[in-house]
């Protein structure tokens, strides 16, 4: 009997927090106000002037196909914000723009491993990549972190996973759950350990921009030939526009550029005209505006989840996520954030969503909500913890 369907479809996982998310979507519809602290995206519309180039672009009749690599301007913008921001000078041609990063992160593997390869990368971490993997029969091999390594890879833990099979490892900074940042001496040995195996290093720097009381270094300062996947999603608040881009050594340009033609012929037009404007003065002074209000709503709601037995030894330092322990609270945190959503009507993710290490003990809070919002939410769970 033929088989319905691949078994590379079937492994693939869903997202938890989505299942989440429909049935929060259900209780609002019936009537329910929910505090929603689940979502990975920014509450706030996309900028005024990056709307308005949209506009235009589509009465200049630009929304035809561009190459696969994206509109040279925006590759010079993107060059130009590296100067600017980093003070490095990239050139253009190695910079290719994407349908979000997240088909930069599906061609960067597809790209760096083959199959039955493996890439390593830290539980928790964002859940997409292994999925990714998976579609190119590859795998990934998931590195328990915790708080002593500020839920990051460090060298030490490189070199004794290290196997005949890992082809690469993948880093995040800002990272998604947990909000850690690696600072340049961390990257710099990190890029020489993985560089000491022979092995390839990816960074997903999605969160860049939205850091608080610092910038994060781009692995790029000490690794001219990391790969470096980024994208307009997060800090210029354009999820829905699906625009990334992927900085890659140059001899991989051309492989890149026919898995872009051949996945998705072209990153949307309207998208890459409207992000042109990202980079303007005016638009970039909305962005930082933005990036002091979500400072603002990281404070309150760290010292609000410390005060209520919380657990989070290392205050994250980028994105717009806390990673709580929750040990202390419950002994199940999948059916404690099913609890939190049912009878107090606050959306939060549970750990299973990043990961099998002690992701029983985690959930993540998202501060994408405003301080009021934020308030709230804390009453919620002072509520719940106090009746429990
Ligand atoms: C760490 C990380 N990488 C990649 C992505 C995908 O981003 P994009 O919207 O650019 O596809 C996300 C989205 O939440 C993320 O958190």
């Amino acid at each position: 009997m033929t088989k319905d369907w691949s078994s590379r479809a079937l492994d693939i996982e869903s997202f938890k927090v989505m299942d989440l998310l429909k049935r929060a979507r259900e209780l609002e519809a019936a009537g329910c106000d929910v505090v929603h602290m689940e979502v990975g995206e920014p509450d706030f519309p996309t900028a005024a002037p990056v709307a308005a180039a949209a506009r235009e672009a589509i009465d200049r009749g630009l929304t035809q196909y561009t190459p696969a690599a994206g509109v040279p301007e925006l590759r010079q913008a993107i060059a130009g914000f590296y100067r600017q921001r980093y003070g490095l000078d990239i050139a253009p041609e190695r910079i290719i723009v994407t349908a979000g990063a997240s088909a930069a992160l599906l061609m960067v593997f597809a790209l760096l491993a083959d199959a039955g390869q493996q890439f390593m990368m830290a539980d928790p971490g964002y859940p997409c990549n292994r999925q990714f993997l998976r579609l190119v029969e590859a795998r990934g091999q998931l590195v328990p972190v915790d708080a002593d390594s500020n839920f990051q890879l460090t060298p030490r833990l490189v070199a004794e996973h290290w196997r005949p099979a890992t082809a690469g490892v993948l880093l995040a900074s800002p990272a998604n759950p947990t909000g850690s940042v690696l600072h340049e001496a961390e990257l710099r040995a990190l890029a020489q350990s993985v560089r000491a195996q022979g092995g390839r290093l990816v960074v997903d720097e999605l969160y860049h921009g939205l850091t608080y009381g610092m910038d994060a270094p781009t692995v790029l300062q000490v690794d001219p030939q990391a790969f470096v996947i980024n994208s307009f999603s997060k800090y210029f608040g354009m999820t829905g526009w699906r625009l990334g881009w992927i900085v890659a050594p140059e001899d991989a340009i051309p492989h890149l550029e026919r898995l872009a033609q051949n996945l998705y012929i072209s990153p949307t037009t309207v998208s890459q005209y409207a992000a042109l404007a990202a980079f303007e003065p005016e638009a970039l002074e909305i962005f930082e505006a933005r990036r002091r209000a979500f400072g603002e709503r990281r404070d309150l709601l760290l010292k609000g989840l410390r005060a209520l037995g919380f657990g989070v030894p290392v205050a994250p330092e980028g994105a717009f996520y806390i990673y709580a322990d929750v040990s202390a609270l419950t002994d199940n945190a999948f059916d404690f954030c099913w609890d939190l959503l049912e009878r107090d009507h606050l959306a939060v993710t549970p750990g299973l969503d990043f990961g099998r290490h002690r992701c029983n003990e985690f959930v993540r809070f998202s501060y994408t909500t405003s301080l009021e919002r934020i308030e709230l939410g804390l009453e919620r769970l002072r509520r719940r913890l106090k009746a429990s």
